[in-house]
């Protein structure tokens, strides 16, 4: 193993995801925990609603939740921060860590920051991508976040090659903190990789620091190799180590391994498909079904490799009894791979014309949430001790 998150199966780290992860093991390799079910219980209570995505342990993992609501039950209170890459068109994955934030921001009533990583993504060599594209994926990017609806009065969305001004004596002193062999370590880079790459982690890790409150950060799994060094660094220049609270990947249509990928369309269910793609996609997707109908009605299904069914487990059916009597029927053979994908695709259809239409709405109200002037000038005035 020559980084955090590679095993021999399967490797997870902020690009990439390949093979089928072993989520345990990840959790054993990064050092973070499981959410126990008393740590679910007092979120639960302290925020007077369940989620599903909680009960069903798809947010499965933590870093210091259990002091974020020590701070929240003694009045110090905590923020949230989270980002998005804007490399391409948002999927039905990248979108679960923004819906699940939005529901600790109504629960909590906490402050909020969203990053939006165009410098990376053009950093990305790989990629292809120039500075115009990853500025136009931002505002498309950022009409899908706003459209999730967070509070405008907490929330502040910015785009690092705008906002980076601001950032940077920040960013210079946790810069000035991590050495070469130490990024490397954790990101796996080596000689090859640009000194753009090398300088990025500092700029995500800096949001992690904007208040002298703990930092909640909910994201998949894959973003916590910056949250590590973050901690390492923070109580040295005077703030929380970071908490975190980690996702699976919604998996691929295509199967249970690697991600989910706008270089391959088939893999992934976009924001901006229309119903006919999202029925073709679908219909074509991974199923945990036998060869004939005669077989499975025998044998039974397995809604483990059912993409169809994880999708609705996931994220897309919140009822409890209505998920479990699904897998019910699936594993016994009374409901079909075909019967399953059609909930999906009714449930997903329905889910993404309430979006679009949230996300039109979006275009009128993107400036409430990117303006600099409430809350970036009130974090800006905090961080520099002028309040
Ligand atoms: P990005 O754009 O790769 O991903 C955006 C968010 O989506 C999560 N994610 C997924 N969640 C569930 N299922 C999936 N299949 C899936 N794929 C991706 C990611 O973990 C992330 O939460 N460098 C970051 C941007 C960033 C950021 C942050 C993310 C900057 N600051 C703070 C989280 C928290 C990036 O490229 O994310």
């Amino acid at each position: 193993m020559d980084m955090e998150g590679v095993d021999e199966s399967f490797r997870v780290t902020p690009w990439e995801v390949e093979g089928v992860v072993d989520y345990e093991r990840l959790v054993r390799l990064f050092g973070t925990e499981l959410i126990s079910d008393e740590l679910m219980a007092r979120l639960t209570s302290l925020a007077g609603d369940s989620n599903h995505m909680l009960r069903r342990r798809i947010f499965f993992s933590h870093r210091d939740l259990n002091l974020v609501l020590d701070d929240y039950s003694a009045g110090r209170g905590f923020y949230l921060y989270t980002g998005r890459g804007p490399s391409g068109p948002m999927h039905v994955g990248h979108i679960i860590p923004f819906y699940f934030t939005k529901w600790l921001q109504d629960r909590f009533n906490v402050n909020l920051y969203i990053q939006m990583t165009d410098d990376e993504k053009f950093l990305e060599e790989s990629r292809g991508l120039t500075l115009e594209d990853t500025s136009r994926w931002s505002y498309e990017n950022m009409l899908d976040i706003a459209a999730v609806g967070f509070n405008p009065d907490r929330t502040f969305i910015f785009r690092n090659t705008e906002y980076l001004g601001n950032m940077l004596p920040l960013v210079l002193k946790v810069a000035r903190k991590i050495n070469f062999s130490w990024v490397r370590a954790v990101f796996g880079f080596n000689e090859q990789t640009n000194i753009g790459m090398v300088f990025f982690p500092a700029i995500q890790i800096v949001p992690a620091l904007f208040e002298r409150r703990r930092c909640l950060i909910p994201a998949a799994i894959d973003q916590d190799p910056y949250w590590r060094i973050q901690r390492d660094i923070a109580e040295g220049l005077g703030f929380y180590k970071a908490a975190a609270i980690h996702s699976r990947f919604l998996m691929p249509l295509t199967g249970p391994t690697g991600k989910m990928s706008a270089s391959q369309p088939e893999s992934a269910v976009f924001l901006s498909d229309d119903p006919k793609t999202v029925r073709k996609k679908i219909w074509q997707a991974f199923s945990g079904g036998q060869p004939t109908v005669e077989q499975h009605r025998r044998l039974g299904g397995n809604p483990d490799a059912d993409v169809a069914f994880q999708w609705l487990y996931y994220f897309f059916e919140e009822d409890d009894r209505k998920v479990e009597k699904l897998r019910e029927d699936y594993r016994s053979g009374r409901c079909l791979s075909g019967e399953m994908k059609e909930i999906l695709i009714e449930k997903v259809t329905s889910f993404l014309e309430e979006f679009s239409r949230r996300r039109e709405e979006a275009r009128d109200t993107l400036h409430l949430y990117t303006r600099d002037g409430g809350l970036a000038r009130e974090m800006w005035e905090r961080r520099h001790g002028l309040d």
